[in-house]
């Protein structure tokens, strides 16, 4: 009886700590296998274009939801498509604030800022349009509309650029959508040339 007792106890108490060490590894195991990923994809779109960041590639796939979860390259270009989206339509709104809250605005200032606001404002159709195209893997497709999303945070960023002593108030959200966009590019292409395999 007393044996069954203590067996019993000790069992399952081993059987706990077993399973405990299990998940430590396999969740350690899981989180190592995605983050390499992330960090063999950009280290791949830096190396493919020069003017992307390899620690605001990672920065921002890190911090992107489910990028830990993606176990592959096309689930990744999925997610930086998505999180390019995000960012422009985060974009637009924060023009639209400037333009309501500043009254007293440099007229040429308010018509570049309203010529950004149109540009964002396309731009965020064409983010969706693209991983529609993504998900059809028509890959071509999709590298024109970010290509297009792209060219739009230049445009605007250059629009400021006209009038001298001007600064622009959008210049590090302009980076950082073209930036997003450089690396949804940088996958897109991978993805056309070599599928799947990183
Ligand atoms: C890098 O940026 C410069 C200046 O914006 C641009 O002229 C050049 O085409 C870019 N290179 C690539 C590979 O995108
Ligand atoms: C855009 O994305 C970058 C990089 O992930 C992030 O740092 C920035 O806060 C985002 N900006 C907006 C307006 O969502
Ligand atoms: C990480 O990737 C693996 C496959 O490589 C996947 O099964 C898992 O769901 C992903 N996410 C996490 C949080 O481990």
């Amino acid at each position: 009886m007393r044996q069954t007792l203590s067996s019993s106890f000790v069992i399952p108490l081993f059987l706990c700590i077993f399973f405990f060490f299990v998940s430590i590894s396999t969740s350690h195991g899981l989180t190592a296998t995605n983050d390499s990923l992330i960090r063999k994809t950009c280290k791949k779109c830096a190396q493919s274009d020069p003017n992307l960041s390899y620690n605001f590639c990672i920065t921002s796939l890190q911090a992107a939801p489910h990028s830990h979860c993606a176990n592959d390259l096309r689930q990744l270009g999925k997610i930086s498509i998505t999180l390019l989206g995000r960012n422009v339509t985060n974009t637009r709104s924060h023009i639209k604030e400037l333009l309501k809250n500043q009254k007293k605005m440099d007229p040429f200032v308010r018509s570049c800022l309203h010529d950004c606001f149109d540009l964002y404002s396309d731009a965020i159709p064409t983010t969706k349009q693209a991983l529609q195209d993504y998900k059809a893997k028509h890959y071509d497709d999709a590298n024109i509309d970010v290509s297009s999303v792209m060219d739009a945070t230049t445009t605007c960023e250059d629009g400021f650029k006209e009038k001298e002593g001007l600064v622009s108030p959008l210049t590090k959200r302009n980076n950082d959508a073209f930036m997003l966009s450089a690396i949804s590019l940088s996958i897109i292409n991978m993805i056309r040339l070599n599928g799947d395999s990183i």
